[in-house]
């Protein structure tokens, strides 16, 4: 696939018409060694920071899924030069902060929160207008958090749907006014247009959180050459200063192996008898790590094999056994690091001796669909037993798990895939209404499963 100087052409995420369901079979012990494809927030961001850098950013490892491909089309539209090589390395030519060309068409980002609110911050410096766009799963996701500060540094929302939502349109400024942001929600996506947009603006951007989130953003600005501060705020925060106006600077990203897509093949090794799995390359970044903690408590084997840094990102090899499970508590302050995996601990959990009780969940209300309800209401299909308490998920574990299903996936590939991986450690397999939905952050995971044994059809 080669991109270049093209306007913007559909999202190639058009689902919806065809939903292709599968199951997910009781399945004999997992084994063999797998990688699983590149982060979806390191090539995002690796894909954003060539456009705004001048030079040619190269790019290993990227993750060819939808989600990331939609965020290379915005770059071309936006007047950036994206290639793919045939030898899987991406190439970025950058046209340098607050030099976007005006998109002649709506840029559509699929089914990617990531994707559109990174982009809003990315556009926002630039003297240019944009229409942003996405599936039915994205128009109904909150796009307030991001405008609210957009708009005070100066952006303008020229028009959107009902609440702020997509399709909206913005029209950026070259004179942004730096800002001091704390953001009211834990969120590295609202952290990052802020930053992003803190880049094309004079004097200092600085932003608050009070509970650390994924710091992909804050890595990167420092590695394409921009003047970032990180320093502890509170017991849990950060505060993030970035100087404006950087000379970015293209730069080589190889992306390491993405521990929310490893999170469904660990599970399935975990709860499957006799399993024994390497996955390697996975990044451990520590802010992405709050499932393997988690389930380490529960008293999973997950052994570290080879630890070692791979630019800038610590990476190791896990092998993973099969595991007798105990239920525990997970603290509210540990969502942050594993905000992507509450399904498939919710699955892990099925199989565990007691309780699992996960502690303020409310950020997987606004995720590509109501994760919340979508976990209860599989669970509840698959005759597990569990309740909704506030912001809190309870599941009670039982050595033998039914199974059953259709689960509805409502868009979300990652309830597809946590309800398979649920299906091969049942009695009788899981149903899933829609499978599609996976290739917008791991178009392998079927032919991957099945080279470790998993049973799936
Ligand atoms: C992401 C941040 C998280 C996460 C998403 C990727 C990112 O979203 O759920 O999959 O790359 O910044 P929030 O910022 O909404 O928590």
């Amino acid at each position: 696939m080669s991109l270049v100087q093209t306007s913007a052409s559909p999202s190639v995420s058009g689902h919806g018409a065809d939903p292709r369901p599968a199951t997910g079979l009781p399945s004999p012990a997992l084994s063999g060694k797998v990688r699983v494809p590149g982060d979806k927030s390191v090539s995002h961001r690796a894909l954003i920071f060539g456009a705004l850098a001048e030079g040619e950013t190269r790019i290993t490892g990227l993750l060819e899924g939808e989600d990331v491909l939609n965020t290379a089309k915005a770059c071309v539209a936006l007047g950036a030069q994206v290639e793919r090589r045939g030898d899987g390395e991406w190439r970025v030519r950058g046209v340098g902060v607050g030099r976007f060309q005006a998109p002649v068409a709506p840029l559509d980002f699929g089914n990617s929160g990531t994707g559109v609110r990174l982009m809003m911050g990315a556009v926002a410096g630039n003297p240019v207008a944009a229409t942003f766009d996405g599936d039915a799963s994205l128009r109904r996701r909150p796009m307030k958090r991001v405008l609210d500060p957009l708009t005070a540094m100066g952006v303008v929302v020229v028009e959107a749907a009902e609440g702020g939502r997509l399709p909206l349109r913005l029209q950026g400024v070259s004179d942004l006014k730096a800002f001091t942001y704390e953001t009211p929600v834990p969120s590295a996506q609202v952290k990052s247009a802020v930053l992003l947009a803190g880049l094309a603006a004079s004097g200092e951007t600085v932003v608050i959180e009070r509970e650390a989130t994924r710091d992909h953003t804050e890595r990167m600005l420092t590695h394409f050459g921009a003047d970032v501060r990180v320093e502890p705020h509170g017991p849990h925060g950060r505060r993030i200063t970035l100087a404006g106006r950087p000379a970015l600077k293209a730069a080589a990203v190889d992306v390491p192996s993405d521990p929310s897509s490893a999170a469904f093949p660990l599970v399935a090794a975990v709860i499957v008898p006799g399993s024994d799995i390497v996955i390697t390359d996975v990044m451990m970044n520590p802010l992405r790590t709050g499932l393997i903690t988690t389930l380490k408590e529960m008293g999973a084997r997950i052994e570290t094999v080879a630890e070692r840094t791979e630019g800038g990102e610590t990476v190791a090899d896990l092998r993973v056994r099969y595991s007798k499970l105990k239920g525990v508590e997970v603290p509210p302050e540990r969502a942050p690091s594993m905000i992507d995996e509450y399904p498939v601990l919710a699955v892990a959990a099925a199989f565990a001796e007691g309780k699992t009780i996960m502690r303020g969940l409310a950020e997987l209300r606004v995720k590509e669909s109501d994760r919340l309800a979508a976990v209860a209401d599989g669970l509840a299909a698959c005759g597990i037993s569990h309740r909704i308490e506030g912001d809190d998920l309870i599941v009670t574990g039982a050595p033998d798990v039914a199974g059953g299903g259709p689960v509805a996936t409502h868009m979300d590939h990652r309830i597809a895939m946590s309800f398979l991986v649920l299906g091969l450690a049942s009695l009788r397999g899981v149903e899933v209404d829609d499978v599609s939905f996976i290739a917008t952050s791991f178009p392998t995971f079927m032919p991957m499963m099945a080279a470790l044994g998993a049973v799936m059809a």
